[in-house]
């Protein structure tokens, strides 16, 4: 079976960015990216690239090439569902925030209204690919609706999960270390299948292309995240045992890293993890743990996002105590808010809970970040609920330019690893600041030597 038309529902981090990439490297299938959200669309529209709704490096690039050819963005679903062959969900699975499950099972209701408008709109077989994070069997779901809401028509689901992080989505898509495609052990099935390998082999080696059972899939992503998760967890708990006892996180990382059976990446500490994933992906799964009665299993992974709090929390309180125990009133500022370098997605950044952490001590807190506006700011200081939407805008203040922003400051706290941090003046920001001026570096990017020569009282993490 050859697909000509792709529809996909969700135009946010992960289905801007495929879908654009899918579109740049199949000139002949025909790719309509759909949302309910038409600012988003308008922004995906936008003749100025830079105001894509993602920012991503290279990404303007392939719009560019694709967009009004084979790429088209639109508020239209109905449309776009009825004339694809293939329609991929890429909608959000946030954590719960009520009810049943709250605060740790996904909440599922954006994709069982895809499932519904699929169902409603269809009027010839189709194959649904679920592209968003699922709890395992959440396939079975997506047919029961399909099956028993639609017209009798037949529809494969498969299970395609993305494995791109943000801030190289480009990267990864195009050479991605592998695509993961599940689906029934049928004959309808396996032609499905084959129809989604068909796509992704214009442009990745085959040996690349691993296909399973849905269910392996559905938690092959999962799992990946919990992994992931879990060695940053682990080296962030490390980093205060090497601060404590005079070792170098970063030493005992590169001596641990060149064993071949552990490997050198995802082992940097940090004030912490963020992004929109790896805490409600863990939480999802220790929530079907529990369902399953697998408290071991569950309590286990439940301890890496403990820990990750507490890496937050920890960083916050050496803040305060390094500024004599009080931050009431001081200026601190904070260089980066995004949750990662090279991307404007602040979802879950630890930024947001040092920020509320020390706004609760009553500190002033000024923002610089390349790529985050003010109104994202404090959008995400109001979800906390911790204060009033008047209390944030007084005491936090986003500016727009770095030197500004670290301008008469007790003390400046890095929280994302942005490339220009390392090349500013900090000599003429030092001079601008108030004395004793202290420097607290959440992601290990600035020579101590050279910052306390330069007269700051230095911080990072992990180091003696
Ligand atoms: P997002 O929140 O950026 O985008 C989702 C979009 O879906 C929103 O624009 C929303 O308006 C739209 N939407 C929701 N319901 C809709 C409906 N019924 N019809 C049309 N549009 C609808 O989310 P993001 O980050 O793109 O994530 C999507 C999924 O991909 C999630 O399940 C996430 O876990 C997963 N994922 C995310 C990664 C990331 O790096 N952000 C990486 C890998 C997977």
């Amino acid at each position: 079976m050859k697909v000509t038309k792709i529809c996909c529902i969700g135009a946010g981090y992960v289905g801007g960015p495929t879908m654009s990439v899918i579109a740049q490297k199949c000139p002949d299938i025909k790719v309509t990216v759909v949302d309910i959200n038409q600012t988003r669309i308008d922004a995906w529209n936008d003749p100025d690239l830079s105001n894509l709704p993602v920012y991503e490096p290279g990404l303007d690039k392939v719009v560019a090439e694709a967009r009004g050819r084979n790429l088209f963005f639109s508020t239209d679903v109905i449309k776009a569902i009825e004339e694809s062959e293939m329609i991929f969900i890429s909608v959000n699975t946030p954590t719960k925030t009520y009810g049943e499950g709250k605060g740790m099972a996904a909440d599922l209701k954006w994709v069982e209204l895809c499932a519904r408008q699929i169902a409603t709109a269809s009027k010839e077989d189709k194959i649904v690919v679920e592209k968003s994070t699922l709890p395992v069997r959440t396939a079975q779901a997506v047919k029961d609706i399909l099956v028993n809401t639609g017209n009798g028509l037949k529809f494969q689901i498969l299970s395609n999960p993305e494995f791109l992080a943000e801030g190289t989505a480009i990267e990864d898509l195009e050479s991605p270390d592998r695509v993961l495609i599940g689906g029934d052990d049928t004959p309808e099935g396996k032609i499905a299948i084959q129809a989604l390998v068909d796509i992704y082999a214009r442009w990745v080696p085959k040996d690349r292309i691993l296909t399973t059972n849905v269910w392996s899939s559905e938690l092959s992503k999962l799992t990946a995240n919990a992994f992931l998760a879990q060695r940053v967890s682990s080296i962030n708990a490390l980093s205060e045992l090497c601060e404590v006892t005079g070792a170098d996180v970063s030493e005992v990382a590169k001596a641990i890293g060149t064993d071949s059976r552990i490997g050198s990446k995802f082992l940097k500490a940090s004030v912490g993890f963020g992004g929109s994933c790896f805490q409600k992906d863990i939480l999802n799964m220790v929530y079907i743990c529990r369902s399953y009665q697998l408290n071991e299993v569950a309590d286990y992974w439940e301890q890496v996002i403990k820990m990750n709090d507490h890496q937050k929390a920890r960083f916050a309180k050496k803040i305060i105590k390094s500024l004599y125990n009080t931050v009431s009133g001081k200026k601190i500022t904070f260089l980066g808010w995004a949750f990662k370098k090279d991307t404007n997605d602040t979802r879950e950044s630890a930024a947001i809970y040092v920020a509320d952490h020390l706004l609760s001590e009553q500190a002033k807190i000024c923002v610089y970040d390349p790529k985050v506006n003010q109104e994202k700011v404090y959008a995400d200081l109001e979800y906390l609920n911790t204060r009033s939407s008047d209390e944030n805008r007084r005491h936090v203040k986003v500016m727009n330019d770095p030197y500004e922003a670290c301008k008469d400051s007790h003390a400046i706290a890095i929280l994302t690893e942005w490339d220009e941090f390392k090349t500013y003046d900090w000599e003429k920001i030092y001079q601008n600041m108030l004395k004793p001026a202290t420097l607290f570096d959440g992601r290990n990017i600035l020579s101590k030597e050279e910052m306390t020569k330069i007269g700051f009282r230095f911080y990072a993490i992990g180091k003696p």
